[in-house]
């Protein structure tokens, strides 16, 4: 059950509370996914993968599998065509999973070393489970732990600066009134989006034609075209509807897989993951283990903090899990000092999942704070009133907008926080000891350049084409709304077209920009457009268009710390017989520019919020040392929040104007997740006395 409230600010069509439109598509079967559009002589790619951590292939056994019943093809490094991997793509250079089957190399499990292709699934999957390969394998290392003499600084990325530092920590701790040193530690998770991957691959007349399911067909088009040293107008990416996507749904071996069989084949081949696979092929959050060292003066004003967390990544790319950049925003201190440590270990390379780096950063950094208030005597929330930043604690930059306090107010009177006794261990219902906890939430609201297409039609109606990625957010109906408000247009006059790396270059669905990102394109057009239609004059058969692009806006943009927050809180029960903790109340209240649509707004806080309690209590993906493989992938083993384990979860948000930005529009895809681990871990100590530092909490470790 979950319910929501909140203001809106803006007048019209935004904040007006709309139901997707393309809802009754969904929930009729009308709309298709990647995997289920029907082609002429589609043939079936079934990806092989490794059984060995590490080592070398000897052999690919596939005479006996190409006379079996079906069978087309079976591509590998022996056969496999040559790929282009050494470029730097709109994310970065790529990971060298893509490089598909262009050595004999084996980094991990699960490495893809050969696609079966049949004319069915079912005889493409059997000859593929039937296929030999060989190796030679090597001793392999898979064991993430602290204290590892390995661990190295990364690279600075433009994402990401690995370190910062600002004063003398030790000095700083030596003299303060209360410190908390503490190590927090949080599994390997994956994304288990409910769809799991897949993409048909095509020629037709000249142009490589893929449907996928990704959250970015401008990024995963211009990914291919490189790869395969194509003319990027020759490449089309069309991914229409999205059964969900966390950060893992970007260019991976099966888009590779499904072009390679298509152009060897010459007829349409679709290439889909299983579950098992997406464990090994799709990316995953690295597990982290922090060490949080908070200091503070006898008041309670942090005179130290310093948050260095590890990660691991694989052996052939390098990915850094940004864990400590939460606190370079929410907290300053005379001394502060941020770190980020890799390990390199024989794993797939993980990738983004959902609030890369704020989700295991904040269960670090919040439970820590929490720790802090608990030594200090002073309240959590009015530990985090005292110790507000001005401006940014690292850049000094102004914030564009910043209401956390707003947050925690509304927060904790919704809560009923003003009545909490602070000492722990002392409530108790039957066999269930109850506790409450809090946290703070931030991720950052950037944009990245988009363009989008208006047009006036002759009808009366409006056309807006903007390569946005609905990933199950809702982001058709949101730009529907935005275009609505920007034409001042009734929203049903409004189509929106989406999912088409032909509607021109757009930002993916990713880093919480999307909205932000498309919207602001669609606002420019659609202010375009609204000038042409004042000056007159009919509209012609084929509408009157107007394009924008906001690579020079960005450009424009002030600098400053720009950024969503949010406030956590948390009720549980504990029954300490049996271990189990039940999450009782989960409420968000959280500050994030204009809600474009309370609806959808709420439908994604409490889809993070929920994400947030399954990683405080449930989420854990184990490896074997000894295979170097999971144990647990799978639904089965691998355990995610059920419906009967969601409690009362409620979303909200505070105004949270911006003030001379020119769109408004915060994100919120990822804020929701930041700080639920920590209010819940927080509320287990005050429930028990207890402090949990590693996730998840399993009955085990209450025991
Ligand atoms: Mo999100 S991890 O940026 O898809």
């Amino acid at each position: 059950m979950t319910t929501t409230t909140g203001t809106t600010t803006a007048p019209g069509a935004l904040g007006s509370g709309r139901a997707r439109v393309e809802g009754r598509d969904k929930v009729t079967g009308a709309a298709r996914y990647a995997g289920e559009i029907p082609f002429a002589r589609l043939a079936h790619g079934w990806l092989v993968l490794s059984t060995i951590a590490r080592g070398r292939i000897t052999a690919v056994a596939d005479e006996p599998v190409l006379a079996m019943p079906g069978v087309l093809t079976v591509l590998h490094h022996g056969n496999a065509p040559r790929v282009h991997t050494d470029y730097v793509g709109m994310l970065g250079r790529p990971n060298p999973v893509v490089g598909l089957f262009q050595h004999d190399r084996v980094p991990f499990v699960g490495w893809p070393v050969a696609l079966v292709v049949a004319e069915t699934p079912e005889q493409a999957r059997e000859a593929a489970e039937a296929l030999v390969v060989g190796y030679e394998e090597e001793p392999h290392d898979v064991a993430f732990r602290t204290g590892r003499d390995d661990a190295y600084r990364p690279e600075d990325s433009p994402m990401v600066e690995a370190d910062t530092d600002k004063g003398d920590v030790r000095a700083r701790i030596v003299d303060a009134a209360f410190v908390v040193d503490a190590e927090y530690t949080t599994p390997e998770e994956h994304h288990c989006s409910m769809e799991p991957h897949a993409a048909t691959a095509r020629w037709d007349d000249g142009r490589l034609d893929v449907t996928d399911s990704n959250q970015g067909s401008s990024w995963v088009a211009g990914e291919l075209a490189q790869l395969f040293s194509l003319d990027p107008a020759s490449v089309r990416v069309r991914s229409e509807h999205i059964g969900g996507a966390f950060g893992s749904k970007g260019l991976s071996a099966h888009q590779v897989a499904a072009v390679m069989a298509t152009t060897a084949l010459h007829r349409p081949v679709r290439v889909a993951m299983t579950r098992r696979q997406m464990f090994s092929l799709v990316g995953y959050r690295s597990p982290t283990a922090q060490r949080v060292r908070v200091a503070a003066d006898a008041e309670g004003r942090l005179c130290a903090f310093d948050h260095e967390a590890l990660n691991l990544t694989s052996g052939v790319h390098e990915f850094i899990e940004t864990s400590a950049v939460l606190g370079r925003v929410l907290y300053d201190a005379d001394a502060h000092r941020t770190r980020h440590r890799v390990v390199r270990l024989d794993v797939p390379t993980p990738t983004w999942m959902r609030a890369p780096g704020e989700a295991p950063g904040s269960f670090a950094i919040e439970s820590a704070l929490d720790e802090l208030a608990e030594k200090c005597g002073v309240d959590p929330i009015a530990l985090r009133a005292r110790n507000e930043p001005a401006t940014g604690p690292v850049s000094g930059l102004p914030f564009s907008s910043r209401n956390l306090l707003a947050c925690f107010e509304e927060g904790a009177r919704r809560f009923g926080w003003a009545d909490r006794d602070p000492r722990p261990g002392l409530r108790r219902e039957g066999r269930w000891l109850i506790g409450t906890g809090t946290a703070a939430a931030s991720y950052p609201s950037g944009a990245g350049r988009s363009t989008a297409a208006v047009t006036a039609e002759a009808d009366g109606t409006f056309t807006v084409r903007v390569n946005a990625a609905d990933i199950g957010t809702g982001a058709r109906t949101a730009m529907t709304l935005v275009a609505a408000e920007a034409l001042q247009a009734d929203p049903d006059l409004v189509q929106v077209r989406i999912g088409d790396s032909d509607l021109g270059h757009a930002m993916i669905a990713g880093g919480s920009t999307g909205t932000r990102s498309w919207g602001w394109a669609v606002r420019l057009a659609a202010a375009d457009l609204r000038e042409r239609l004042a000056l007159g004059g009919g509209i012609p058969a084929e509408g009157i268009t107007a394009r924008a692009d906001t690579a020079d806006a960005i450009a424009a943009l002030p600098q400053r710390e720009r950024h969503s927050f949010g406030a956590q809180f948390a009720e549980v029960a504990v029954d300490v017989a049996t271990g189990e903790v039940r999450a009782r109340r989960l409420l968000g209240i959280f500050a994030a520019g204009t809600i474009v649509n309370p609806l959808t707004a709420r439908s994604q806080l409490i889809g993070g919020m929920t994400w947030g309690l399954s990683m405080a209590l449930h989420e854990e993906a184990v490896r074997d040392a000894a295979t170097g493989g999971h144990v647990n992938a799978d639904l089965a083993g691998y355990h995610v929040a059920s419906h009967a384990d969601a409690p009362l979860i409620e979303a909200g948000w505070v105004d949270d104007p911006v003030p001379g930005d020119p769109v408004g529009i915060k994100g919120i895809g990822e804020i929701g997740i930041v700080g639920v681990a920590a209010a819940i871990a927080n509320a287990v100590w005050h429930a028990t006395g207890v402090r949990h530092r590693a996730l998840p909490i399993r009955p085990d470790r209450v025991l």
